[in-house]
């Protein structure tokens, strides 16, 4: 039995509650939905797909100019997705089915209608002044410094009343916390401590390296980009020292509670990621990268490899390829195969050393949705439309059938069902053994019945070709052996070193079991985009 915490080796699950399920008939998801479809997250068989966590996209009260990540009350449930009352039973029949439960918070900022807002807004003597980062203009009535906004435009906002200006790294509804302030950081920790006592297991932590800018709120160094944010270095407006600080409390608090966990979202690259989570400071610290790789088999490996080099041993890896920001990662690398790299995705996401993070819909190799002008929603989207089209191509409604509605909602669905739904939904994969939701399904129960794929070591295996990835998990009692070939084509492999000597036994393939060829010592043929997974007797 592995001794590790169950957010190393369980599979976490996200949802965007506004498009999981519809309870309500008035078009957008809510918890009652989600309540209603846990037994497909995991009934305890290996009918159900499996997940051991779900994190839940913001559902607190908030007037959604960012759909959410705007929170006006940190410590309710917005009507539109239901009432405490559903919360709790929510934790309850997810706790019954082993599924624990991760919140969503977002710490940064507030939106401008939350009550700590509109008391510090209300005059510079306000004792809730503060809570948030004033400052008088520059010279000539200029902002402050040249901090961008990451949703377009100058990152400072004035306020002719009380004559000066607030900062906002995202929408101007959304003003940034000034977590140097003792009073709004004790309310912040009270928030975890809120939702802890509720029975809560965890906690995925929005932009959590910007909660600290510069004191001296100096401007950044340009860059070479496109839109203003990009044009410069952020080197004053995130990863600032008191990070660690903030970290170490929050660490504490989870820890007083007994086993629970926190997944920071990262703003930048993986070498931060791997710092926050490193030393027992974030749990875990999501690492990007992967959802800006082509699909190579040497560059998801050059990037699995520098994250191992980066924790150093010294924080646990995640992984993850699609969230409610980016477009799926089906549509991504898919075209002509794209229910096959689906496959290959999964497994190379479900066998890696590390927490792998799916986001509702992959598992059905779900697409990015097609949003008319008109029906853009997303803030970026509508600012930055042809150039960027925003994020509502990956929160379209998950189709659970092929009927009107998708079996999402009765009513209007706030976001287009995807085109497709008809041929690409739940209920249309579930019973076809061969879909991409029944290889989701049988890897993820693989991974529960083989310790080694949640605890081994990660044993990259250079092979000659640049056409598949090739690795070994491996144990003191157990090894596991991963090959998956990226493409259409048949592989013989070619290992440069001989493999662990002993016979294999197939645990999954993508393909017929009949046709699998077991590794030889120093090779292995895969059949067109092959996924294959043994274990050593
Ligand atoms: C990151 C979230 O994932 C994104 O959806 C949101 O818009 C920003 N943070 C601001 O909260």
């Amino acid at each position: 039995m592995s001794t590790k915490p169950w957010w190393q080796t369980g599979v976490v699950y996200q949802i965007y509650p506004r498009s999981f399920a519809d309870s309500d008939g008035d078009g957008t998801g809510d918890l009652r939905g989600v309540i209603s479809r846990l037994d497909y997250l995991n009934d305890g068989t290996p009918r159900s797909l499996g997940v051991d966590a779900i994190w839940l996209s913001p559902f607190f009260p908030s007037p959604g100019f960012d759909f959410g990540y705007d929170v006006s009350d940190y410590c309710g449930i917005d009507p539109l997705f239901g009432t405490m009352k559903d919360f709790d039973t929510l934790v309850a029949e997810a706790h019954r089915r082993g599924i624990r439960i991760i919140l969503d918070l977002v710490l940064n900022h507030t939106s401008h209608l939350h009550p700590w807002f509109a008391e510090s807004r209300s005059a510079q003597e306000n004792p809730k002044r503060d809570w948030y980062i004033w400052q008088d203009p520059g010279r000539f009535g200029a902002a402050p410094n040249n901090w961008q906004s990451v949703f377009g435009g100058k990152a400072w906002k004035w306020d002719a009343r009380t004559r000066q200006y607030y900062f906002h790294m995202f929408l101007e509804q959304q003003p940034d916390l000034n977590w140097r302030n003792p009073n709004a950081r004790k309310a912040v920790m009270d928030v975890f401590r809120f939702w802890l006592d509720r029975g809560v297991d965890g906690f995925r932590l929005d932009v959590v390296n910007a909660y600290f800018k510069d004191s001296m709120l100096r401007n950044n160094p340009p860059a070479l980009g496109i839109r203003g944010y990009e044009r410069q270095r952020h080197i004053y407006d995130k990863d600032q020292p008191e990070l660690l600080g903030a970290y170490r409390e929050i660490r504490g608090v989870l820890d007083s509670y007994g086993e629970r966990m926190a997944v920071g979202e990262i703003m930048g690259g993986m070498a931060e990621a791997a710092r926050y989570s490193s030393d027992g400071l974030l749990p875990l610290a999501f690492n990007f990268e992967f959802t800006g790789q082509r699909w190579s088999p040497q560059a998801f490996l050059k990037s699995i490899m520098a994250f191992e080099q980066a924790l150093a041993g010294k924080g646990w890896p995640c992984y993850v390829l699609s969230n409610h920001d980016i477009v799926r990662h089906a549509s991504r690398y898919g075209g002509r195969w794209l229910e096959a790299r689906a496959k290959v995705a999964a497994a190379m996401l479900l066998t890696l050393r590390g927490t792998p993070f799916l986001y509702h819909g992959e598992e059905i190799g779900m697409r990015e949705g097609k949003i008319a002008r008109a029906d853009i929603q997303d803030p970026p989207g509508k600012r930055y439309w042809p150039f960027y089209m925003g994020r509502d191509g990956c929160r379209t409604p998950i189709p659970w059938n092929a009927f009107p509605g998708a079996g999402f909602t009765t009513g209007d669905p706030w976001l287009p069902l995807n085109p497709d739904f008809r041929k690409v939904n739940v209920a249309a994969q579930r019973d076809d053994p061969d879909s991409v939701l029944s290889f989701y399904r049988k890897l993820i129960w693989l991974r529960k019945k083989m310790p080694v794929l949640q605890a081994g070591d990660f044993i990259p295996i250079p092979v000659k070709s640049g056409r598949a990835l090739v690795y070994l998990r491996e144990t003191k009692s157990q090894v596991a052996l991963v090959a998956l070939n990226f493409f259409e084509s048949a592989l013989d492999l070619a290992f440069r070193e001989p493999l662990p000597a002993g016979s294999w036994r197939l645990r999954l393939s993508t393909h017929p079991v009949e046709g699998a060829q077991p590794p030889l010592g120093y090779g292995i043929r895969l059949r067109p985009h092959e996924a294959v997974i043994w274990e050593k007797r």
